[in-house]
């Protein structure tokens, strides 16, 4: 595989966010207004600063500089992989390599070659010495794609690398040190895979530093028409196409819409409209959106349970206690009323989670 970190392709040509080809001038470091104008030019390019993003981004902009290892969790197609790279690209590791490795795409037997490397002939195959994502980082930022998904034999051993920075390539007993900024991403309730002893709870601490949650597009509406206008304006330029107006019956279908798949979803969907339109309006097919609609059904009982299971960890975390303040309802960011209106509706008794000391 290349050294060369080849990062995510974006609809818009314009803002190609690789880091070969970064979306903003290279600044002079020392000059503390250039690097606030590139910040600020980085994070222009994502849209929802202004609405349901805005929360995220903030924290990007405050632990980018720090260095801290980051763990990022969304649904699919929440924008994970963005804000990976918003945060290398606002760290002093930015002109230095952003290595990506997508834990869950790799066979499980081959993983542990991929991050730490291999010797020539350290297991049948190994015809050549190999650097791993580890040493390919070094200097600069690792991400680390599906966490989740790192079987838990491997994991002591990413733990180690992670928190000594230090590791052994296969076949090799010489110890390599690294200076590798770590961001972890992934969709899967890593809680309670630590309640199910799938993930392990000293390597998730290790990873949870700064969490940063990017909520489901059907919680942020208010990023529909902006997502909309931008991925409809890029599109249609790249197509050739002439798209001048959304009518706005169709903003408002596509803003009620629950998006199962969130904002990859939405641009696949704007893409086949963008296609199929012949003339200045976009088009949409209501039909296809039912179809995407009833899948949510579907989904919703897990989305019912993984909402009960969050609840049931903050209210065992508060001992408890609902109101006030390292109460469940403050851990969980919401209204107490909101909290106890869930937990009945999910018939959640919070005298089970107290805890009595004798
Ligand atoms: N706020 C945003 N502004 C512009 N484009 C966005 C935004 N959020 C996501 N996208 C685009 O949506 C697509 C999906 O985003 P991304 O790959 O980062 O999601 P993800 O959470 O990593 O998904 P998965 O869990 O499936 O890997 C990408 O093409 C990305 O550029
Ligand atoms: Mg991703």
């Amino acid at each position: 595989m290349s050294a060369a970190p080849s990062f995510i392709s974006h609809p818009d040509e314009h803002r190609a966010v690789s880091v070969m080809n970064r979306p903003f001038p290279l600044v002079d470091k020392s000059s503390t207004s250039a690097l606030r104008q590139a910040e600020s030019s980085f994070l222009d390019t994502i849209v929802g600063r202004h609405g349901g993003l805005r929360a995220v981004l903030s924290q990007v902009a405050t632990v980018a500089p720090t260095g801290a290892t980051v763990l990022i969790s969304g649904e699919t197609g929440t924008g994970k992989e963005l804000i990976a790279l918003a945060i290398h690209e606002l760290s002093p590791r930015h002109s230095r390599n952003l290595v990506k490795l997508n834990c869950a795409a790799i066979p499980a037997g081959l993983l542990e070659s991929e991050l730490f490397g291999h010797e020539r002939g350290a297991f049948t195959g190994a015809l050549l010495q190999k650097k791993g994502r580890f040493e390919l980082a070094d200097g600069g930022s690792l991400f680390l794609d599906e966490i989740g998904d790192i079987s838990l034999e491997l994991q002591p051993k990413l733990l180690r690398a992670v928190q000594e920075q230090e590791f052994e390539r296969l076949g090799s007993t010489l110890t390599i040190e690294v200076s590798v900024r770590m961001i972890a991403a992934t969709h899967r309730d890593l809680p309670a895979m630590i309640r199910d002893g799938k993930f392990r709870e000293d390597l998730f601490y290790r990873l949870n530093v700064f969490p940063i949650e990017i909520p489901p597009l059907r919680e942020r509406r208010d990023d529909i028409p902006p997502l909309v206008n931008y991925f409809v304006s890029t599109l249609s330029r790249r197509m050739g196409k002439q798209i001048e107006s959304i009518p706005e019956h169709t903003m408002d279908v596509l803003t009620n819409h629950p998006w199962p798949g969130n904002v990859r979803e939405l641009a696949n969907f704007i893409e086949r409209s963008v296609i199929l339109s012949g003339g200045n309006e976009l088009q949409v097919s209501t039909a296809e959106l039912k179809a995407s609609q009833s899948r949510v059904f579907v989904a919703a009982s897990t989305f019912e349970q993984a909402e009960r299971n969050v609840i049931i960890d903050a209210l065992r975390a508060a001992s408890g206690q609902i109101s006030g303040r390292g109460g469940a309802a403050e851990r969980l960011g919401l209204k107490r009323t909101t909290l106890q209106n869930k937990m009945r509706k999910l018939n959640i008794n919070r005298a089970e989670y107290v805890i009595k000391h004798f």
